[in-house]
């Protein structure tokens, strides 16, 4: 149930949520890119507004209406998310669900890439970690929070990620099954005090008990 504004446990609190996928273009109509629908970061957007928060979704390119009250930034690249998400500081909690290209071709084509001769070879450079960026932010949130889909070893990854990126918390997501587009999450809360596993949940589910738990923590 939807508080009215201004009231509920995270009245008053700027939260920022980053969704979807990110597209690296290498021509003007190919990009690099991977699976993800963006519905649970959407779905998170969505469940914070509901406790009351204010809430900035910087979204790369989904198909997905914007949650009612979520004010909604558009992106296409890992470079525009990392300065998206810069600008929108400064915040009480980030919770950075977008499954961000790790890489964009080093360089791009201005004109579309013809098919003649051998089969072209991309390079790759490395994208900016925004998570792991805003760890070291003068203006990094009280209270920051990953996302890491694994397909193996969810737990022993999810835990290093958390170390390794400076995050408070890691949502460790199984993706072995049919996650990535699908309407249900397997999830591990990673923490300083342990890791907690959440039954199989609808992803509303998932957004709704997560954002509870990010209202206790503020
Ligand atoms: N992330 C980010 N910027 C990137 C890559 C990842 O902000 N360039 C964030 C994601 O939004 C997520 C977390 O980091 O919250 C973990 O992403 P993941 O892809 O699982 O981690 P990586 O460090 O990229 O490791 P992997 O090799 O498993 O892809
Ligand atoms: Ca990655």
């Amino acid at each position: 149930t939807a508080l009215a504004p201004g009231s509920g446990p995270l009245a008053g609190k700027h939260i920022l949520v980053t969704a979807g996928p990110t597209h690296e273009p290498i021509d003007p109509v190919r990009y690099i890119a991977n699976r993800s629908s963006g519905k649970q970061g959407f779905e998170i957007a969505s469940a914070l507004v509901d406790l009351g928060a204010r809430v900035t979704l910087v979204a790369g390119p989904v198909a997905l209406p914007t949650p009612p009250r979520v004010n909604r930034i558009d992106v296409e690249t890992a470079r525009e998310m990392a300065a998206a998400v810069e600008a929108a500081l400064p915040a009480d909690a980030a919770v950075m669900v977008a499954a961000v290209a790790d890489w964009r071709s080093a360089d791009t084509s201005d004109q579309k890439i013809k098919k003649r001769g051998a089969a072209p070879s991309l390079t790759l450079a490395e994208n900016p970690d925004i998570l792991a960026t805003l760890a070291q932010n003068a203006r990094r949130p009280q209270l920051l929070i990953g996302f890491a889909a694994e397909t193996e070893r969810v737990v022993e990854h999810a835990t290093a990620k958390r170390t390794r990126k400076g995050a408070d918390w890691i949502v460790a997501n199984d993706v072995s099954g049919d996650v990535m587009g699908g309407d249900a999450n397997t999830v591990h809360l990673v923490t300083a005090s342990g890791v907690e596993s959440w039954e199989r949940l609808p992803k509303p589910d998932v957004a709704r008990r997560l954002a509870q738990r990010i209202a206790d923590a503020l």
